[in-house]
């Protein structure tokens, strides 16, 4: 094996594994309310009504600010504090101030707290805002607030200094300051040739940019420690879900969400198919909650729960947006749901799985809890609509019953076996916990796993990238979307390409691996090789259309490795599953 083939074995599950964010973030965050008008009495009392409302206690934790703490970039490197915006950081004969008496007062609340910076040199506001309150001050070099060449001594003040325990990173210093913006082109700020190009993969430099997020990670975790919590907000551009998962916290998958229902459809589009790419540590963000606004404002319960709903379903973070000094019973009811923040925070961490039929959506999640799933549904569209769940898309054994939870209700229904129908109003959702017998008790298929699965090498290069939103790895369907199927059923397992490598974080709980896999396309034969802790313990090859068997030896194994390789001729591998997979205990 060459020394740089990137499909050797690496005998790691090298997702981050600092020990932060083991569940998705609970908190607050500022934006979504005030957007750059924020200020330290305003996010003090919000803070003050987490608590007094009970929810911090029901886990909203993180007390985040955004954009618009920054004044400048004072000539010795340092940052300055807007200290008229944040008065407690102001500290005599201090030049930068210091933020440590507001995170004393976080933590003195039993909170913890986040702030903000960009990767670039400048932040998102100072380009896309101008004329709001909060933004930087002074000439070109002082109002380059970014932490382009500053991660580590930022990240020193930050976390060593300030006390903050999450930050979150934005991206458009590196994205939306080329020489030919307007804010460069008038000289208000300095070019930056862009390593994001949006919404265009090929002109982007993954590589790069991934580089830069993981200098700042190892400084966010040297000066802030183990559960020092980092959030990548470069909106799913430059393939950033994909590698998100070895260097952040979080990773947002989309951009902005607004407080309508339409863009929340769309940011759950971006990430409702990317399992494998979601667990304990490393979470797909699909941006915070607009709970409270617009369309999901207190006059819009339906809309709201369906929100707080799936954004569970797919273990995201839950960041609440709305004005909490100002509470409203209906939506505290709705976020305060504490079998509902269950389900989001569940310990095995595998994001849900889903499906559509028309405007109808199940996603179905695999819990900690032996033999249980949740299971949401939705009604993406104006008019009621039927939504079904099959046992199959369970992992049930045919006929057997199951245990059924109305998660919202809190009400147990009565048993189901085989499906369950609901009837859903217009932009409604349902949310069950579904307890049952799993089809197979002595296996565990790598569909029921994905938290435990690091797509570690996908078998694309960015030139042949899929377009942002779709993941090229998938439980369940091909990167098309197709379902993996064999004799004309549905099989599960995992589409991916070829000469791609998955790292399965097995922790010695299995002996065998077994599968079926496949080639999907393509005109020649293609290897599949299984690794124990790097050891090859089988190997086998099928052409295309054809399926070969697998059973391997993967007894005491800490990580399982599933390779596939065929020579490559520079263009995009053909597709190909690792069908009906499924780990032996
Ligand atoms: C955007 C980001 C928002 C907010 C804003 C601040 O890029 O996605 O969540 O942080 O910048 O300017």
């Amino acid at each position: 094996m060459a020394q740089n083939d990137p499909l050797a074995p690496s005998g790691r599950f090298a997702v981050v594994q600092s020990g932060a964010a083991q569940t998705p973030p609970m908190g607050w965050n500022p934006w979504n309310a005030f957007h750059a008008d924020v200020d330290e009495a305003k996010v003090r009392a919000v803070a003050k009504a987490m608590v007094d409302s009970g929810l911090a206690a029901r886990g909203y934790r993180f007390v985040n600010i955004d954009d618009g703490w920054a004044l400048r970039r004072l000539a010795d490197g340092r940052l300055q504090i807007r200290s008229n915006t944040f008065p407690s950081s102001h500290v005599e004969g201090s030049a930068t101030g210091s933020f440590k008496p507001f995170t004393d007062a976080l933590h003195a609340l039993g909170l913890k707290a986040g702030i903000y910076t960009d990767i670039g040199r400048n932040t998102c506001m100072q380009r896309w805002d101008a004329g709001v309150p909060n933004l930087p001050v002074g000439s070109v070099a002082e109002r380059q607030v970014g932490s382009f060449g500053y991660a580590v001594t930022d990240m020193r003040t930050i976390f060593a200094d300030w006390r903050f325990d999450y930050i979150k990173v934005d991206a458009c210093g590196v994205a939306d300051y080329t020489p030919a913006d307007p804010p460069v082109t008038s000289g208000a700020y300095n070019a930056f040739p862009p390593l994001i190009v949006r919404g265009n993969i090929p002109a982007s430099d993954p590589k790069a940019i991934e580089g830069l997020y993981a200098a700042l990670g190892d400084a966010v975790r040297r000066w802030g420690g183990e559960t020092a919590t980092l959030s990548i907000c470069a909106w799913g551009e430059a393939l950033s879900v994909l590698w998100g998962p070895r260097r952040g916290n979080l990773y947002r998958t989309s951009p902005d969400i607004e407080s309508n229902w339409k863009s929340m459809l769309a940011n759950i589009d971006s990430v409702v198919d990317g399992a494998l790419y979601a667990g304990p540590g490393h979470w797909n963000d699909p941006d915070m909650l607009e709970i409270g606004h617009g369309d999901f404002d207190a006059a819009h319960p339906t809309e709201a729960r369906s929100h707080f709903t799936m954004w569970t379903i797919m273990a995201a973070p839950l960041l609440l947006g709305y004005d909490l000094r100002h509470p409203d019973p209906a939506l505290h009811a709705i976020v305060s749901n504490p079998e509902v923040i269950a389900i989001d925070q569940d310990a095995a961490g595998n994001q849900g799985i889903g499906y559509r039929d028309g405007d109808a959506m199940v996603v179905v999640r695999t819990l900690a809890a032996a033999g249980t799933r949740a299971v949401a549904f939705l009604n993406r569209g104006a008019v009621p609509v039927e939504a079904r769940v099959s046992w199959r898309q369970l992992g049930f054994a045919p006929g057997s019953h199951a245990r059924v939870r109305d998660v919202w209700a809190r009400r147990d229904d009565a048993a189901a076996s085989d499906l369950i129908r609901v009837t859903l109003p217009a932009h409604g959702s349902a949310l069950l916990r579904v307890t049952g017998t799993p089809a197979d008790p002595g296996a565990v298929p790598l569909d029921a796993m994905p938290a435990r699965i690091h797509v570690a090498v996908d078998g694309l290069s960015r030139a042949n990238a899929l377009p942002m939103g779709r993941f090229p790895a998938r439980v369940g369907a091909t990167p098309d979307g197709a379902p993996l199927i064999a004799g004309g059923q549905p099989v599960g397992g995992i589409g991916v390409f070829a000469n791609s490598r998955l790292e399965v974080h097995a922790d010695r709980a299995f002996s065998r691996l077994v599968a079926t896999p496949r080639v999907l396309g393509g005109t020649g034969p293609v290897r599949f090789q299984v690794y124990a802790d790097r050891r090859l313990v089988q190997e086998v090859s099928a052409a295309p259309g054809k399926a070969a068997s697998i059973v391997a030896d993967i007894r005491f194994a800490s990580v399982v490795e599933l390779v596939t390789r065929q020579p490559s001729n520079g263009g995009r591998p053909p597709m190909v599953a690792w069908s009906a997979a499924r780990m032996v205990r």
